[in-house]
């Protein structure tokens, strides 16, 4: 582009178009998001997660035999290897998780003989191994930093069940599991969000998978991003009860701050996913467990509305569930993590199907051109 030419500048990307994808269609409009053609909402009322990662990543669902042979691929490769578990016992434990989660990811890449084959193929078993061993590395994580002894995978469980015993020692009960699973479908995938685009532009300079999901962990680790999650149970517990929520929005907003688990650059009339996440909060709520909390929960999402019309995302109710379930809130970010995994190697396989190398223009704002002073 030449020094002549005014450029149009796309401050964050907002409204660019930058490639086109199969993966997954948002649809702002009609406020509808829906993987490889099926609407999100049917597919959290009528699959499990390991179906929808199986949609996510070959295009269709599948049939009992394929998913059979899915879900046993899955269990087998549960375990983390011993020098690995030793990388991670020997991590500050005052560290974030997600870093904990980055470092693990780049271990197992590190470790993997068919890390530099980028056949389909093998990216495929690469993404089943991360989805597989994530669960083990966040459960493990979670129990060492309350100083007890990790749980192994039990392949005779299904992912979610297996997930909640490696955490906790035990699984819970259908309601926990299912809105655990509806969480995990509903955050599988969305298009060209931050993280899923950080991951295709590892991925176009022909870097390999584990460093595509490496820097997407950190990218998706941002309060503006998946780290919004685990903001939103910092800021219920910073407001306390609900008389307190006009009080505390007429300070932040004063302030201009960021209210998390609100806003979203895609939706501007309401996340589609949060009715869907929504009605699970509900269920698990309806016996009162929530207490205060969820009062604080309804009139902060109400006032929201009301004073700025804007709507929640849907880091809002599943930061909540996931407080209720019993997951330490640093937990909630790599729980975001363990369901994405699925999107992004999606995405990093399309990436690498047509690829074409990003790397967009800049327009130059610093001084003019000038000669280097004599240096003594
Ligand atoms: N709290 C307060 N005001 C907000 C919020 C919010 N959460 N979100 C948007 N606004 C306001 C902005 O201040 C701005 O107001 P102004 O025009 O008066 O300056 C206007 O709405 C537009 O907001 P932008 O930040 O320009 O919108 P953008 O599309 O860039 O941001 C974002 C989207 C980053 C998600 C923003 O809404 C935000 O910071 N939300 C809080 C963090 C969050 O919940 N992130 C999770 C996203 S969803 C996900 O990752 C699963």
């Amino acid at each position: 582009m030449s020094e002549q030419t005014e450029p149009t500048i796309h401050r964050g990307l907002a409204g660019v178009v930058v490639d086109t994808t199969s993966v997954s269609m948002v649809n702002p409009e009609t406020n509808s998001l829906t993987y490889r053609g099926y609407p999100v909402q049917q597919l959290a009322a009528a699959c499990t997660f390991e179906e929808v990662a199986y949609l996510i990543w070959h295009g269709e669902l599948p049939d009992p035999g394929q998913l059979e042979a899915f879900t046993a691929d899955e269990r087998s490769r549960r375990a983390i290897s011993p020098e690995l578990q030793q990388v991670l016992l020997a991590m500050p434990t005052d560290c974030h998780p997600m870093d904990v989660l980055r470092t693990a990811v780049s271990w197992i890449g590190a470790a993997d003989p068919t890390e530099e084959d980028a056949s389909p193929e093998a990216n495929l078993a690469k993404s089943v191994d991360l989805l597989a061993k994530l669960p083990t590395v966040v459960a493990l994580d979670q129990r060492r930093r309350q100083g007890r002894e990790p749980i192994a995978p039990d392949p005779e469980l299904a992912y979610t069940p297996n997930f909640f015993r490696m955490c906790f020692g035990e699984v819970p009960g259908d309601d926990v599991l299912r809105a655990f699973d509806v969480s995990l479908i509903l955050y599988a995938e969305h298009s060209f969000n931050a993280s899923t685009f950080t991951a295709r532009v590892v991925t176009s300079t022909l870097s390999d998978l584990h460093s595509a999901v490496t820097a997407a962990i950190g990218a998706l680790k941002g309060p503006l991003h998946g780290g919004a999650n685990e903001a939103v149970m910092h800021t219920l517990d910073e407001i306390g009860t609900a008389d307190r929520v006009s009080g505390w929005l007429d300070e932040a907003l004063a302030t201009k701050r960021k209210i998390m688990g609100f806003g979203h650059r895609v939706y501007k009339n309401g996340d589609s996913r949060v009715p869907t996440m929504q009605a699970e909060l509900d269920k698990i709520t309806a016996d009162g467990r929530a207490g205060d909390l969820r009062a604080t929960y309804d009139a902060l999402g109400a006032e929201m509305l009301a004073r700025k019309s804007i709507h929640p995302n849907l880091d809002y109710p599943s930061g909540l569930v996931y407080h209720l379930m019993g997951f330490e809130t640093a937990v909630f970010t790599p729980i975001f993590v363990m369901s994405r995994i699925t999107g992004w190697t999606a995405h990093v396989m399309e990436q690498l199907a047509g690829n074409a190398l990003i790397r967009p223009l800049s327009s130059y704002v610093g001084p003019a051109e000038r000669a280097v002073p004599p240096r003594s």
